[in-house]
């Protein structure tokens, strides 16, 4: 039995309780994780942070503008290519469970959902955000376009909160956008590593990466002309200060992005105007910065397809297929979980 929704059917067995969110991540757990990545970060050479910390309301929005800048092509690309391949994604994986790890905004979602329901064998959707208000946007949105859908959403961080996804049914795990990148080499061993394992053997896996290109243009997709990504950028300087009191003066730091061909990174730093005493006072933390001292805020790894592909295998998992946009500069690749000893 399937109900219709907007053109698109959904197999109508969910169970009663259709919509649930799991909150693992709360706002004093996130303080917590901040001041950990806050004492480490501001106190190594360089000095150093975790790009999930761009994510709150503001920096999701600012993301958002990101998304429909003329230089900025992820996510256009990846759109692309979703449109021709979701129906074949669907039927490939013959999941009736969508987890979309790093959910946040994207409509890219709705084109799997619909190639699922198109399918008939959509049932749940389990989208995984840090942010809770995009996680919930998401959540309830995706509920109100597909009624007979169950939504189960989990706030949670990647590497501490992956086992509150639920098992059962068949699933397709999705990570989108290229957020795979944002990951150092051994923080994305671990992380497929943790992807696999939380996938039973036959499951599916579909990864988003960027590819690497000409480095004018991947300058350009991390410093647009309008400025939107410097505001994306500094924005983790206001979390800094909201969440721990600190007293950073954003407009004293430039957006800097670097693409350094043999590490195949984008990286984004901020870089200080003048010598600058920062106090991060829930630490007790002081901590200098030199005139035109630079701080990493972001690493954003682009990607061979084939490396793409010895990466999934060694993480447990064997390459199905594997598309591109017409003009070469991104990459979907499904890959099922084999059986066998976890990684
Ligand atoms: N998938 C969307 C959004 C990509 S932006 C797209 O393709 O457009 C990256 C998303 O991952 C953001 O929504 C951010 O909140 C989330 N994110 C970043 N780091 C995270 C972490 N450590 N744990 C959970 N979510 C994280
Ligand atoms: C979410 N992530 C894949 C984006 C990227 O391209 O690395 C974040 C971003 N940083 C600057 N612009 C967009």
């Amino acid at each position: 039995m399937a109900s219709v929704s907007g053109g698109a059917s959904v197999a109508a067995d969910a169970p009663g309780d259709r919509y649930r969110i799991s909150v693992c991540t709360d706002g004093a757990a996130l303080d917590r994780a901040l001041a950990a990545d806050v004492s480490a970060g501001l106190t190594s050479l360089p000095k150093d942070l975790p790009p999930k910390w761009f994510y709150d309301d503001e920096g999701s929005r600012l993301f958002g503008e990101i998304t429909r800048l003329a230089e900025y092509y992820p996510t256009r690309r990846e759109h692309e290519i979703l449109r021709r391949v979701a129906p074949d994604v669907a039927a490939r994986s013959g999941a009736g469970t969508l987890v979309e790890l790093g959910s946040g905004f994207s409509d890219k979602t709705r084109l799997l959902l619909d190639a699922m329901a198109g399918a008939g064998i959509l049932r749940k959707f389990v989208p995984f955000d840090v942010n809770e208000a995009a996680l919930r946007a998401t959540a309830s949105g995706a509920a109100a376009a597909y009624p007979a859908l169950s939504v189960h959403g989990v706030v949670g961080e990647f590497g501490k909160d992956l086992r509150a996804v639920p098992r059962g049914g068949r699933r397709l795990v999705a990570l989108l956008g290229g957020t795979i990148g944002n990951f150092t080499g051994p923080e994305r061993r671990a992380f497929l590593a943790e992807i696999a394992g939380m996938s039973d053997a036959g499951e599916t896996f579909l990864l988003g990466a960027d590819l690497v290109k000409d480095r004018a243009r991947l300058l350009a997709a991390y410093d647009d002309a309008a400025g939107v990504t410097a505001q994306f950028n500094r924005n983790v300087l206001h979390v800094i200060n909201r969440r721990l009191d600190a007293d950073f003066d954003p407009q004293r730091f430039t957006h800097v992005a670097t693409y350094d061909e043999e590490t195949q990174w984008v990286e984004m730093w901020l870089r200080a105007d003048g010598p600058q005493v920062v106090h991060v006072r829930r630490l007790g933390l002081r901590v200098t910065f030199g005139d035109g001292e630079a701080m990493r805020t972001e690493v954003s790894a682009k990607f061979r397809p084939s490396q793409i592909a010895a990466e999934l295998s060694e993480a447990g998992f064997a390459v199905m297929s594997q598309w591109l946009d017409d003009a070469g500069d991104f990459s979907l690749t499904l890959a099922e979980r084999v059986d066998g000893a976890k990684p």
